[in-house]
C-alpha cells in the first residue's frame, strides 16, 4: 500500500544552501512540491525590502529566500519541541503535539506568498491586501498551491490559511508563525541585517532556540534565556530605526507612491497613452482584478512600466519615473505635533510657485513602530506578550523581568517628515539664479538642523 501524501518523506532529504541558516532542510514531499509551485517561485522576483535597497544596496534579497528561512526556523523549533516537550512521546502536559508539524511548516513557508511588488506602496494605491491575498492563494482551487495542500487532506488548505490569519485553534502553532517573537521576525531581522550589511539585527538565534518552549497558552522562553530575548527586542528596535525607517528609502517610496498615483489619475481622465506597454497594470487601474492578474505582477513588471513611462508625454509621470529609476529621492525635514501646520502649507505654496505640483512633489510621511508591548485588554491591537517561564513553572511577562525591555515597552518609536524636491535646497542648482531665486531663499529659512522651524 502506498504511503499517504501527507506522510511522504523524501528518500534523501533535500537541502537548500542559505546565507543565514547555512542549510534549509526539506524532508516532506509536500514542502518540496510547494517550493516548486509557480506561485511560490514567483517570490524570487519580488524583493523583500522594496525601496530599502536604494539606501542599503546589498538589500536585494527576495521574498523567496525569506520564506524558506521562516520555514527553516519553524522546522528547527518543531524538532526541539518534539525532542524535549513532546506530549505523545514524553508525556509532557500541555507540550507539543507533532501532528501539528506539517500544518505549521506549510504556514511558515507560505506566510508571505500573497506579497506583490513594492507591496507597501502598491497596497496603498491599489487597495490590495497581501494577507488577504495570501489566504486566497492558499484556498483557491485554481492555484497549484491549493492543489498540493488539498492532496494532503480535504480542508487542509483552509487549515493552513487559518494559521496565517491567526484563528487556528492551537496557539503554539499560531505564535510560532506570528507573535512578537516568531519565526518570521527572527528570520527577517537576521536576513535583512546580513544583506544590508548592518549589524543591528543580529541576535543569538541558537540561544533563543535553546530556551524556547511550548505551554498551554502558546510559546514561552525559559528565564535563563532572558538576555537573548532582550537582545532580540533591541535588535528589532534598532533595525526599524536604522534600516526600515531610513529617510532616503522613504523618499524613494514617496516617489513610487506618487508615480502610481499619477498613473491612476491619468487613467481616470482617460489619458491612456501610457498604457501601451503596461497592459498588466490595467486591471488594477480599473480596480477590477482577478487573482491571476495579481499573480502576473512582480518587480520586473513595475520597473518595465517605469522604463516605458520615461518617454510618455505627461511631464509629471515621465519625470517621476526618471527620478525613481535614477534614484533621485525627495529630500525631507522632520516635523512633529508642535509644528504649526500652516507652515507646511507655506512650504507647499513656495514649491508650487517654483513650478512643482505639490500633490506630486511634496508629501508628509509618518512612520512609527512599537518595539514591544505587553497585553493591554483595552488597547485596539491586542498583542501576545512574551512570557518567561520561571523554575517553578510560573510565567512572568518579559518587561516585568527586564528593565531594558521595560524602557521600550509601549513606546512608539519613529518620526514624521515633510518631503519635497531636493532642488529646493540645493544652493548650487543652476535654476536658482533664475527669477525664482527669492523663493528658494525663502524656502530655506524654514529649516534648522534638518527640522522645520518657524522663520
Ligand atoms: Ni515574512
Amino acid at each position: 500500500m502506498s504511503v499517504p501524501y501527507k506522510y511522504q518523506i523524501l528518500p534523501i532529504e533535500k537541502v537548500f544552501r542559505d546565507t543565514v541558516h547555512n542549510y534549509i532542510h526539506v524532508q516532506h514531499q509536500v514542502i518540496l512540491d510547494l517550493i516548486n509551485s509557480k506561485e511560490f517561485q514567483r517570490l524570487r522576483r519580488i524583493k523583500q525590502l522594496g525601496t530599502t535597497s536604494f539606501t542599503f544596496h546589498g538589500g536585494e534579497h527576495s521574498r523567496f529566500t525569506h520564506s524558506l528561512g521562516v520555514y527553516e526556523v519553524s522546522r528547527r523549533i518543531c524538532d526541539i519541541f518534539v525532542r524535549n516537550f513532546s506530549t505523545e512521546q514524553l508525556g509532557i502536559k500541555d507540550g507539543w503535539d507533532d501532528q501539528e508539524r506539517l500544518v505549521t511548516l506549510c504556514a511558515a513557508l507560505l506566510h508571505d506568498v500573497g506579497h506583490g511588488p513594492y507591496s507597501h506602496t502598491f497596497e496603498h494605491i491599489f487597495h490590495t491586501d497581501h494577507e488577504e491575498i495570501t489566504a486566497k492563494i492558499i484556498t483557491s482551487p485554481e492555484t497549484e498551491i491549493f492543489q498540493i495542500l488539498n492532496r494532503v487532506e480535504t480542508g487542509f488548505p483552509a487549515k493552513v490559511a487559518s494559521v496565517i490569519l491567526k484563528n487556528y485553534p492551537n496557539p503554539q502553532v499560531v505564535q510560532m508563525i506570528s507573535s512578537q517573537i516568531d519565526a518570521d521576525r527572527m528570520d527577517y531581522l537576521l536576513r535583512d541585517a546580513y544583506f544590508t550589511g548592518t549589524q543591528y539585527g543580529t541576535f543569538d538565534l541558537t540561544r533563543i532556540l535553546r530556551v524556547i518552549r511550548p505551554y498551554a497558552g502558546g510559546i514561552a522562553f525559559q528565564m535563563n534565556g532572558m538576555h537573548a530575548v532582550e537582545d532580540y527586542i533591541v535588535s528589532r528596535y534598532q533595525m526599524y530605526m536604522q534600516v526600515y525607517f531610513h529617510p532616503v528609502s522613504r523618499g524613494m517610496e514617496v516617489i513610487l507612491d506618487h508615480l502610481l498615483k499619477r498613473a491612476k489619475e491619468l487613467f481616470r481622465k482617460n489619458q491612456t497613452d501610457f498604457l501601451c506597454h503596461s497592459q498588466l497594470l490595467v486591471p488594477f487601474l480599473r480596480e477590477d482584478h482577478t487573482l491571476q492578474d495579481y499573480l502576473k505582477l512582480d518587480d520586473g513588471v513595475l520597473n518595465t512600466c517605469f522604463i516605458q513611462w520615461q518617454q510618455i508625454n505627461d511631464e509629471i509621470l515621465s519625470d517621476l519615473a526618471r527620478r525613481f529609476l535614477d534614484r533621485k529621492p525627495l529630500k525631507s525635514v522632520l516635523f512633529n505635533s508642535t509644528t504649526d501646520l500652516d507652515i507646511l502649507n507655506d512650504l507647499r505654496r513656495i514649491i508650487e510657485k517654483v513650478g512643482y505640483d505639490p500633490d506630486y512633489y511634496t508629501a508628509t510621511n509618518r512612520t512609527y513602530d512599537l518595539p514591544y508591548d505587553f497585553y493591554r485588554p483595552n488597547s485596539a491591537s491586542h498583542r501576545t506578550q512574551i512570557e518567561l517561564i520561571q523554575k517553578d513553572g510560573e510565567l512572568v511577562e518579559l518587561s516585568k523581568a527586564s528593565n531594558l525591555v521595560a524602557a521600550l515597552a509601549g513606546q512608539s518609536q519613529g518620526d514624521e517628515r515633510f518631503y519635497f524636491p531636493k532642488e529646493m535646497v540645493n544652493e548650487k542648482q543652476e535654476q536658482q539664479r533664475s527669477i525664482f531665486e527669492t523663493s528658494y531663499q525663502e524656502f530655506r529659512k524654514y529649516f534648522v538642523n534638518g527640522a522645520i522651524i518657524h522663520p
